[in-house]
């Protein structure tokens, strides 16, 4: 199996990708900015076949979220502050799916729970959004802002038709989106390398 290895973060090996946002109502489409990891890509031919990522997560600082590329999604990364991860077990109630039991995507039975994850403080999740398909923007400070609720304790926003996820990548209630943020198959090789693509087992 051919793997790509992915060195984070690094400020000046970073570019920005723009992905294509979907259509809101006939007006056409809207582009987002996403900090992109990529001092190592994977060729054309092994992206094609699926191939994994390996991604070098010593560098994450608690707070921080890097991008890396999947079967031509983004994957987020995000090291979660502990109360970040604090604020996740309060939720349960505004959520559509807390416990992440719903099949349309489902979710692997090592993230089955609060955090959405195999270490607590490491989320990984795929950046697109359950309804059309747009990537969600970071809302990662808490407190009252531009379409978010007052008591927003720190997520992301789908600005294409409003769907709200907190920080597990679970979406809230009563949203566009039918579902939390996919999580890929994945796991770690050591304390500092993760493998995106391939579950322990495979
Ligand atoms: S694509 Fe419609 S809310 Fe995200």
């Amino acid at each position: 199996m051919s793997e790509a290895t992915v060195n984070a973060p690094a400020n000046s090996s970073r570019r920005t990708w723009l992905i294509t946002s979907c259509a809101m109502g006939g007006v056409g489409a809207a582009a987002v900015a996403v900090p992109f990891v990529s001092t190592f890509q994977p060729s054309e031919r092994a992206k094609a076949a699926g191939a994994a990522v390996e991604v070098d997560i010593s560098g994450i600082q608690p707070g921080e979220k890097i991008v890396v590329e999947w079967r031509g999604k983004p994957v987020w990364i995000m090291r979660r502050t502990p109360e970040q991860l604090a604020e996740l077990d309060k939720l349960g109630g505004q959520l559509a799916d807390p416990e992440s039991a719903r099949t349309a995507v489902p979710t692997p039975a090592y993230a089955k729970n609060h955090h959405r994850s195999i270490k607590p403080e490491l989320l990984v999740t795929v950046g697109i959004c359950t309804h059309l398909g747009c990537s969600p923007g970071d809302r990662l400070t808490p407190g009252p802002q531009p379409s978010l609720p007052d008591d927003w304790q720190g997520g992301f926003l789908c600005a294409c038709h409003g769907s709200t996820f907190d920080l597990a990548g679970r979406v809230f209630k009563n949203k566009p989106a039918p579902d939390n943020l996919e999580v890929p198959p994945h796991h770690y090789i050591s304390d500092t390398r993760l493998l995106v693509g391939e579950d322990k087992q495979a």
